[in-house]
């Protein structure tokens, strides 16, 4: 039973749909090009799950994968988290479909929405959870369909997004081992506009009319979220390494958010650091939300570029506004 003891990471599982769609079918769909969509996002594909492929079939799977890292088996739960925005029902919790399919019947189960920095939050409460002695062995994962909410006909967004899910299994960690050095969470409600689904909530029940005025799919204005996304994913590196005790210079390995490559190129430059220092995996996943720093912590893990004793940072930033960093060595 941990009492503040360390917490880390066991192992790191990921999913991605096998249907591939690539800029040439965005072209399709609205007036854009390859190379437009390249040159201003640096996405060149993303993934796209079946119709009968739900989110919580591919959280199940990220799961899997996850525990086999870890060496546990289903019935070691006793937490299951999921951050998204794109549950299979407004309710119960995707996370309990999870642990219904998983099998893992020892386990609590709740979701997280804090938008793409749902995982990034998840951490941070997962640590907490464990240092208190709540929890010993959790499974978190950010999942999303997001393909099921983009609307197909805003050239301004529909390029962006994909679907896929990653995860973690977070537990007690011994001296030497790997560990979750610092969490940074925060918000800014004022800015809640800039990235919305105004339809299908309390306060917009769906009806004929928000059906009819497409109010059920994500309205975003792109360029006010870049521009504030670059500002505050940079600051939430730097706060997140000063409550680690580290600086900079000491990171070997930045898990941005993949929403733009262009946001990351610009993190980079704001803080003088090579962009060979930020993993980047957008170019074939594009924006998965939540997803996004579960499927790029993993994919960069099996990469082999994240070795044992690295300090490795983990930011995202997303409607809320939600920002949230977390600093560990590997
Ligand atoms: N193809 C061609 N032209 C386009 C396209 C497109 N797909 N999309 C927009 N344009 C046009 C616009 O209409 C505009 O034309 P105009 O000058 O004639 O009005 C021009 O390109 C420039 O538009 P901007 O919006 O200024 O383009 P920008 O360079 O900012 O790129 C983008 C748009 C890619 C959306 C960018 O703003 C962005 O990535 N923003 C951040 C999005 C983000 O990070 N979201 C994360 C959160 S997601 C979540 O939380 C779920």
């Amino acid at each position: 039973m941990s009492l503040l003891g360390k917490v880390g990471i066991l192992g790191t599982g990921s999913y991605i749909p096998e249907k591939i769609i690539t800029n040439k079918d965005i072209e399709k769909l609205v007036e854009t090009t390859d190379e437009w969509i390249i040159t201003r996002t640096g996405i060149k594909e993303r993934r796209m799950a079946r119709p009968d492929e739900y989110n919580s079939d591919m959280a199940v799977e990220a799961g899997k994968k996850a525990l086999e890292a870890a060496g546990l088996s289903p019935q070691d739960l006793d937490l299951i988290m999921m951050a998204t925005i794109t549950p299979d029902m407004p309710t119960p919790a995707t996370a309990c479909f999870v642990q219904a399919k998983l099998g893992a019947a020892h386990a609590a189960a709740f979701d997280i929405s804090a938008a793409c920095s749902g995982f990034v939050y998840g951490l941070a409460l997962a640590k907490s959870l464990v240092q208190s002695g709540q929890f010993n062995k959790i499974l978190l994962i950010g999942g999303e369909k997001l393909t099921s909410i983009i609307d197909w006909t805003d050239r301004g967004s529909c390029m962006l997004f994909g679907d896929g899910a990653g995860a973690v299994i977070l537990a007690e960690r011994a001296e030497g081992e790997g560990e979750i050095l610092s969490t940074y969470l925060v918000a800014n409600g004022q800015d809640a506009d800039l990235l919305k689904i105004p339809a299908g909530g309390s306060r917009m029940p769906s009806s004929e009319a928000s059906v009819r005025d497409n109010l059920h799919t994500l309205k975003m204005q792109g360029r006010e979220v870049f521009k504030i996304a670059v500002k505050v994913m940079s600051d939430a590196v730097l706060e997140a390494l000063r409550r680690a005790g580290l600086t900079l210079d000491q990171v070997d390995l930045i898990i941005p958010h993949q929403a733009n490559l262009r946001i990351i190129q610009a993190i980079a430059e704001r803080l003088q650091l090579a962009e060979s220092k930020f993993f980047v995996n957008i170019d074939m996943v594009g924006n998965t939300s939540a997803a996004s720093v579960a499927i790029a912590l993993d994919h960069a893990v099996r990469a082999g570029r994240i070795q044992k004793g690295n300090y490795v940072v983990l930011v995202a930033f997303g409607a809320g506004t939600t920002l949230a960093a977390s600093v560990m060595r590997w």
